[in-house]
């Protein structure tokens, strides 16, 4: 493989992905497909952007373009995707057209010219499990789709479209279904980066509803390492769930985010709550550490948190221009 396209390489994930491809496969060359809507950002690619990398801005949706670009690589790793739950409750169609529209458009690309394709998606597209003291469940490749959000919603379609182009056409594809990342680069809106520039900023942190909601939270390089051995061992039609048990409490992340950062752990608001709030997120991972021999390389979630505080203290020109925007936007909403 020499040839990579990434679509939504300017965004958090991806951009993480990237920097790992250029990093660890210096032979691989790769062109990230990025519409730079709000969440994506030439600048989480400046210091890679050259020989190895080029970016096309460009919509996913965009049919012609994409015949091209898909026509000239070896594979495609699709990140692109409008990402914000929150966002979704408030207007969902971009989610559609981007999510559900653009995933066909480069699917029907991928089967006509016989590229390999990975499909980057969320675990979300299972809905949720009971909260920890209640259920030791966790998702598995097979656990049923449920969806409970228009995000999610729109995941599990794309998921479905990939899958029958599998079957149907013979798209050479592979899936994962990932837990929530945490890292440099993420957009401030969301909880992580939001809460970290809210104390820089000297803005109370917004905890939703009672804050007992569960996460699985992954550091986003060691969903970088976890994507690159599904597209190069991964078998074709198969779903691959991605976590590193790595669950905690939404209260219990906050209060480690206020200690690192010298506050008084209890130092935030409770606000609105998220209209059908997923209770609990938890992957099981077994069958990528056991298949593909993959292993999480972040385990210390306290150690990775007090890496992406230092990252967001030290980066502040990245994130100060839209924090007021975002903050805004909350506030209309209660949250
Ligand atoms: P993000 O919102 O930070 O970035 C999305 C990127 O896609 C941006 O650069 C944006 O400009 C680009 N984009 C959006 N619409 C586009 C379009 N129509 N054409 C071309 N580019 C477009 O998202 P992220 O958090 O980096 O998520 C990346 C992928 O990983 C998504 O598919 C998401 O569903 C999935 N995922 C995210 C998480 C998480 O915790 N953030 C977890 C599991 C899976
Ligand atoms: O599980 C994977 C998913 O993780 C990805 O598919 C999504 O793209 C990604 O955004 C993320 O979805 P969540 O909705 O879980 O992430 P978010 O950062 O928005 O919120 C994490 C939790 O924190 C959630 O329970 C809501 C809560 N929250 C969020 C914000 C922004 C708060 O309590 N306060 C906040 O200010």
């Amino acid at each position: 493989m020499q040839q990579l396209l990434v679509t939504g390489g300017a965004g958090f994930i991806g951009a993480n992905f990237v920097r790992y491809v250029v990093q660890q496969h210096p032979d691989v060359n790769v062109t990230v497909l990025d519409k730079l809507t709000y969440a994506g950002n030439r600048a989480n690619l400046a210091d890679v952007l050259g020989s190895q990398v080029t970016l096309i801005v460009g919509d996913i949706c965009d049919g012609p373009l994409v015949d091209r670009l898909v026509q000239q690589t070896d594979a495609i790793v699709h990140f692109a995707a409008e990402s914000h739950n929150d966002r979704a409750l408030i207007d969902p169609w971009p989610f559609m057209q981007t999510n559900i529209i653009g995933t066909y458009t480069l699917i029907q690309a991928a089967a006509k010219y016989h590229k390999r394709f990975h499909h980057v998606s969320t675990d979300e597209v299972y809905g949720d499990l009971p909260l920890a003291d209640d259920s030791a469940e966790k998702f598995k490749p097979d656990s049923r789709y449920q969806p409970s959000s228009p995000y999610a919603a729109s995941k599990a379609s794309s998921d479905m479209l990939v899958r029958a182009w599998v079957r149907s056409f013979g798209l050479q594809a592979t899936i994962s279904n990932c837990s929530n990342n945490y890292g440099p680069y993420q957009y401030v809106e969301k909880f992580i980066p939001r809460q970290i520039t809210n104390i820089i900023s000297g803005i109370r942190p917004k905890l939703y509803g009672n804050g007992q909601n569960v996460r699985d939270w992954i550091q986003t390089a060691d969903h970088s390492t976890a994507v690159w051995a599904i597209l190069t061992r991964g078998r074709i039609g198969e779903t691959y769930l991605i976590g590193a048990d790595g669950e905690q409490t939404n209260q219990a992340v906050l209060e480690q985010i206020l200690t690192i950062m010298g506050q008084p752990a209890s130092a935030y608001d409770l606000v609105r709550d998220r209209p059908g709030h997923d209770r609990r997120y938890a992957i099981d991972a077994t069958k990528l550490r056991t298949e593909l021999g993959w292993r999480p390389q972040y385990t210390d979630f306290r150690q990775g948190l007090a890496a992406t505080i230092d990252w967001y203290r030290t980066n502040q020109s990245w994130w100060q221009p839209v924090k007021q925007t975002v903050e805004d936007g909350y506030a209309k909403h209660g949250q």
